[in-house]
């Protein structure tokens, strides 16, 4: 049996041509692949001749249904739980303490999102949950707990969602009498301000329900400091390469790889080039890759997707700036 026959993937991976190409060569290359999900690039890198693939998951399901692609890897594949702003420190641990290359899909899985129980979807009731690691606190703890000033800041900031300060006072008014439990009330409270989904347009409950989950699972504070780990863990001439799949993510990885492939202060030549520490990833394009027409029809998931990648250069590897990325810091720094 190959790599590729070890059990059917419930999620279909997204850009995965446009992943091997920016991960090229893999023939016997060591490489991360942060976020396994249900395996589907790291089965493709060792499909592509990956000498060794180290696949991290917060998410226990993940690793516990990793398991069989494991058994057929031959030993090439090490799935380990975990979170990826600890790349760097995993990989070590697992004997690679420098790697050739680290892919990021960052997000939700199609598992995590079709399953009711995990509470990601407000298509479905389930539990208001959204742990990817199943543990810590939940969105309904969180919707239950914050002042409804950072409740609507939350939305606003994680969700630009416009209605965020009338959907944190209906959340209030409700939770008043009964906290909240189900996603499906969740739906209920933000349907009682914007009302219900029209035909054609997205579901109102989007913005809020993308919110939530980030905050809930810190996502855009492990992005950024996923960016720092794999800096320190790339070899030189190593990859690192990003899917997003919205404007905040993107904008994140965006001003990372513009800051550390910068050769010059504020691009300009009468700068003195002294004050710009050295470029530690070299860019081969300024533009994100998004997935073509072939793709959207059979996965209209990708829609979003933009894939962005860089070469490390020798540079030594330094700290990591959240303000200056972009990273939104949801309750310091008020306006
Ligand atoms: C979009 S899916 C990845 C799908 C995968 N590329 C595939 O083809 O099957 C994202 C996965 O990353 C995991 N994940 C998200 N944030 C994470 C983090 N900070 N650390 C580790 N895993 C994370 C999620 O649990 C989920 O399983």
């Amino acid at each position: 049996m190959t790599v590729l026959e070890a059990g059917a993937a419930p999620h279909i991976p997204v850009l995965i041509a446009e992943v091997l190409s920016a991960l090229s060569p893999l023939d016997g290359a060591v490489a991360i692949d942060g976020t396994f999900g249900a395996g589907g690039y790291s089965r493709a890198m060792l499909e592509a001749g990956a000498g060794r693939v180290i696949a991290i998951d917060r998410d226990p399901t993940a690793i516990e249904a990793g398991a069989a692609l494991v058994a057929a890897s031959a030993g090439r594949l090490t799935l380990v739980p975990g979170t990826f702003s600890e790349l760097d420190r995993l990989a070590t641990e697992a004997g690679e303490a420098s790697v050739d290359g680290v892919v990021l899909d960052i997000g939700v899985s199609s598992m995590q999102l079709d399953r009711a129980e995990r509470g990601f979807s407000f298509r479905a009731d389930g539990p208001l949950d959204m742990r990817m690691s199943l543990s810590g606190p939940t969105a309904a703890d969180v919707v239950n707990a914050l002042e409804p000033k950072e409740l609507a800041r939350l939305f606003w900031i994680y969700g630009e969602e416009k209605q965020s300060m009338r959907i944190a006072k209906a959340i209030v008014a409700r939770r008043d009498s009964e906290p909240f439990a189900r996603t499906s009330e969740l739906v209920a409270a933000i349907e009682s301000v914007l009302g219900g989904k029209r035909f054609g347009e997205m579901h109102p409950a989007t913005r809020a329900f993308q919110a939530l989950r980030i905050h809930v699972n810190g996502e855009l504070d492990q992005l950024s400091d996923a960016l720092a780990a794999a800096e320190r863990v790339l070899k030189p001439g190593g990859r690192l390469v990003v899917v997003t799949f919205h404007s905040l993510e993107d904008r994140i990885v965006k001003r990372f790889f513009a800051d550390r492939s910068r050769e010059r202060a504020g691009g300009s030549r009468h700068l003195p080039e002294a004050t710009v520490p050295p470029a530690t990833f070299h860019l081969e394009g300024r533009q994100p890759i998004d997935a073509g027409e072939a793709e959207l029809a059979v996965n209209p998931r990708a829609r979003s997707a933009k894939l962005r990648f860089g070469i490390r250069t020798e540079a030594p590897s330094r700290s990591i700036d959240r303000d200056a990325l972009g990273v939104p810091s949801l309750f310091r720094d008020r306006p």
